[in-house]
């Protein structure tokens, strides 16, 4: 789903944490069928790290249905209603099994991230990426996971282009007072590195 562009993104962004020994494990929140969590286990096993986790987090239900009353700016989303997006964490493990690379550095987190990250247990991550599409879910995991992001890690934001990440990306870095410049990748992907 995501494009050459956020691919070849997330090789440099695990690649550099890799080469420059960045401490912490690797999460995407919001997975769908799992493909860039593969991409970043194969990565890892490409270059025989034998040490970091790739965490695994979503409902493998769909997105969650709206919750305007505390978060007016997903009023009106439609995202729950999209039945492809709810892949069955089974069909995910099934496909990180075509690819040889369902073991125990893979750790799923299944349920709705307001439910599961807040109790996470990594101490620390080096890669974190946000593809959750709502505010509320790009919310929940800036402010669960990104006080756990090491120095010199990076974020990375799939949905800067629908209004309600948009607006959870914004307001998050005006409070926590993130002044990294985030960068374009392409006409939704953006990403920083702390500092
Ligand atoms: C657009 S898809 C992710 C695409 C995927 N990153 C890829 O590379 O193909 C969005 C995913 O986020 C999950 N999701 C969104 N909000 C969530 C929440 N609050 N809690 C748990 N899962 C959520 C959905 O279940 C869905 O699998």
């Amino acid at each position: 789903m995501i494009g050459l562009r956020r691919l070849d993104n997330l090789l440099y962004c695990v690649e550099t944490v890799l080469k420059e020994d960045i401490e912490g494990d690797l999460i995407e929140t919001g997975v769908w069928r799992g493909g860039a969590c593969i991409f970043m286990r194969g990565i890892l096993a490409a270059h025989g790290d034998t040490r970091r986790k790739v965490y695994v987090a979503d409902s493998f239900e769909g997105l969650p249905r709206p919750d305007p009353g505390k978060y007016p700016a997903d009023n009106l989303d439609q995202h729950h209603q999209i039945e492809h997006l709810a892949v069955s964490q089974a069909e995910v493990e099934n496909n990180f099994k075509k690819y040889g690379l369902l073991d125990e550095q893979v750790v799923f987190l299944k349920g709705w991230f307001k439910d599961t990250l807040p109790q996470a247990e990594m101490e620390k991550l080096a890669v974190l990426r946000l593809d959750g599409d709502m505010y509320e879910s790009t919310m929940d995991a800036l402010s669960n996971l990104y006080p756990k992001l090491s120095r010199g890690g990076f974020c990375i934001v799939d949905d800067y282009a629908l209004a309600g990440c948009r607006s959870a990306v914004d307001e998050f870095r005006a409070s926590a007072g993130i002044s990294e410049p985030m960068h374009e990748l392409d006409w939704t992907g953006v990403y920083w590195r702390k500092q």
